[in-house]
Formats: structure tokens, sequence, C-alpha cells
């Protein structure tokens, strides 16, 4: 099987973090974001995968390679000269999407959820149209795509890209199945799959939607990014506990839903949780209190600092005594002073922070 994982631009949304490394690469949960979703595909069969891209993917090519030996799977880049939107990438790469006749899935990069490929692919085979969205609901459905079924069926009537007025809170969760078949559809420009292909598969009858059940998080913007790990701890939680740091001989979890890379040091009279990860070679001294966080792969806190609702980006660290909160996101390598107070920053990364952030604010 096959399938096509949008990955676009330079996750603009997504900075600082995506000055250093491509979205894909940045660790959800200690793991790149890419690999969660190549995993769950390997599981359900898929053997080719497309990443459309539309920069020069050199830092992602290495990492990529590792991972075709690892799951015996071939992975093609698919480099646009110009963005071409949502749909136009899969004109690009129609000759693996189209190579035989079996349908292909199709993601969004930037989703977490617990990826029902399996549930989907069968249930979209079973109705026979050409293709398949899977959907969630939400209660803010304006900056999603609404999914408006015919009523009592899976059938969609209509779809409504970001709308202005509320038409519904089924939204597109960004990722589909298809029928080689809608290839067809899509010529090579940039186009919207959300704007162009799906109002006119719907008017068609030939676009069926699927519920997904369990969480989802479009993970793309830091504020996101934070919720989407406690969601995915939540659900490691409930399926998978033994990945979890367990609060058992480990005094210093507190709610639980941490994750600590086995790597990682933790000193004395700390409180972790809930829903904290930390990275690989983190370093986190006596009395360091951390909560809703994203700690990278060596980051330094020195003792009894704190940090709340934020993402410390890699080889960074925060002084004795420092509070970092409010949707603050640290670079990669950035430096916070002793006793210092950051609120809602985004800072740039090789940057030393050495009076207090009051306000939200970038930091270059
Ligand atoms: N290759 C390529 N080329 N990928 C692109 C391009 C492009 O020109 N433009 C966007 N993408 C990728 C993005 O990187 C992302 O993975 C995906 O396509 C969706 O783009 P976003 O920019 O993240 O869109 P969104 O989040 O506003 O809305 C989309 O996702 C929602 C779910 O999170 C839509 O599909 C909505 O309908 C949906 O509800
Ligand atoms: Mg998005």
């Amino acid at each position: 099987m096959k399938a096509l994982i949008l990955v676009g631009g330079f996750g603009t949304r997504l900075r600082p973090l995506t000055l250093t490394l491509p979205k894909p690469l940045v660790e959800f949960a200690n793991k790149p974001m890419i690999l969660h979703q190549i995993e769950a595909l390997v599981k359900v069969g898929v053997t080719d995968v497309v990443l459309a891209v539309n920069y020069k993917p050199e830092v992602m090519v290495a990492v990529l390679k590792k991972y075709e030996e690892k799951f015996g799977i071939t992975i093609t880049f698919s480099v646009e000269e110009e963005p071409l939107g949502t749909a136009g990438p899969l004109a690009l790469a129609r000759n693996i999407l189209a190579k035989d006749d079996t349908p292909f899935f199709v993601l969004n990069a930037d989703v977490t959820c617990e990826y029902p490929f399996e549930q989907l692919l069968e249930f979209h085979q079973a109705h026979g149209a050409e293709g398949t969205i899977l959907a969630t609901k939400v209660e803010e459905p304006s900056k999603y795509g609404v999914i408006v079924t015919e009523p009592n069926s899976s059938l969609i009537k209509c779809f409504v890209e970001k709308p202005v007025e509320f038409v519904g809170n089924r939204i597109n969760a960004g990722i589909y199945v298809f029928n080689v078949k809608v290839l067809d559809r899509i010529q090579l420009r940039p186009t919207s799959i959300e704007k162009e292909v799906f109002p006119e598969l719907a008017e068609q009858r030939q676009l069926h939607t699927f519920d997904l059940s369990g969480y989802w998080m479009d993970v793309g913007q830091p504020k996101d990014f934070l919720a989407g790990t406690a969601l995915y701890l939540s659900s490691l939680a409930k399926n998978n506990p033994t990945l979890l740091t367990s609060p058992q001989g480990n005094h210093f979890v507190v709610g639980g839903n941490v994750l600590i890379h086995p790597s990682a040091k933790i000193g004395q009279n700390c409180k972790i949780g809930p829903n904290v990860t930390i990275g690989p070679n983190a370093v986190i001294s006596d009395g360091v209190r951390l909560s809703k966080c994203v700690i990278m792969e060596d980051v330094t806190i020195k003792p009894n600092a704190f940090v709340r609702n934020s993402i410390i980006g890699w080889h960074s660290t925060i002084g004795a005594w420092a509070r970092v909160d409010g949707v603050s996101v640290l670079g990669d390598d950035v430096h916070v002073a002793d006793e210092i107070y950051v609120n809602g920053a985004s800072v740039l990364p090789h940057k030393s922070i050495t009076s207090n952030v009051t306000e939200p604010k970038i930091v270059m």
C-alpha cells in the first residue's frame, strides 16, 4: 500500500523550533513527529511513503534513510518547485500513487491521533466511493474544514473549509483514503484539496466520512503542541501505561502522564507532572517543578526552577530559581539566567535571557 504525507513548508507557526529542525523531525513525546505517522502506516501494511515537501529536504533525507532500512519501506521525497497546495502534490506523485490499483492514504503532517488506518481502510473499501475523510468533533470549528453529511449517513453533502459562519462541528482531521481514480480530478498546479477537490467529490456523492474515536489535535502551533502532548500522554496512560514513567518508585511524579527518557537524570525533591515529556540526556536538578511542558534533548534545568506550559528546546539551560511559563517556546541552545521570569516568550536559538520577560514577545 501507498501513502503520501503533506509535509509542506517551513512550519513557521512552530518557530523557533523549526529554525533548527524541519517540523516533521521535531520530537513529539520524544519521537520525531513523522515517525509516529510512519510507524502507524507501516503497521497497516504501507510500503511506499511519499513525503511532499516544498523545500530542499537535506536534513530529512539522512534521518528518513534510516527509517527506510528499519521498516523495509521506500520513502520518496517529492519536491515541489513552487508550493502546490494540498492537492497538487498528489498529481506530482502520480507515478507512485497510481503504480497499482490499491487505494492510498493522504496525511497532513501536523496531526496526531491514534491513527485508525485499518478501520478507515475497511470502511472506505466497504462503501466503494472515491474518497473517505477521517473526521473528529471540535468546539471551535472555524479554523478547520467542516463536514456536513446527509441525515443519518456517512455520505458527505458538503465540505466547507474554514467557515465564517457556523455550519457544524464535525471537522476534517487531515487524514484521507482515496481510490486511484481521484487522481484524474487533480491537475499539476497549485490546488487546494479542501477548497477544490472535496466540494466536487461531495457534489458527485463520491466522498464519505469516518468518525475518529479518541483524541485528535493539529499540533502545528506551540499551544496546540502542548495540548496534543497532554492528549497523547493520556492515551498512553489508557492503552500503553508501561511506556509512561510510573509514579510507583518515582515519587517525583505528580498527577501522572509523565514520559521521561531513560537517559535523563532527575534530582532530589522534584515535582514532575502532569503532562510532561523529558528528552534524552536532560538533567533535572534538585527541587525542580515541571508541569504541562516539553523538555527536549540535552536540556539542563538548574535547582528549584519552575517550568509550566512551555517548550524548552534542545541544549537549553534554565537557571536556578528561574520561572518559565505562559506558552514560552525556547529554541535550540537558549540560556535563561538564575532567578529570571519568562512569560509567553518565543526565544530564537542561541540567545541568553538575563532580564525578566513579563509579557509575551519574541526575543531575537
Ligand atoms: N507539500 C505541500 N505543499 N504541503 C503543504 C502545502 C504545499 O504547498 N501547503 C500545506 N501543506 C501541508 C502542511 O504542511 C500541513 O501538513 C497540511 O498540508 C495542511 O496544511 P495546514 O497549513 O496545516 O492547514 P490547516 O491546519 O490550516 O488546515 C488543514 O488541516 C486541518 C486539520 O488540522 C485542512 O486540511 C483542514 O481542512 C483541516 O481541518
Ligand atoms: Mg495544520
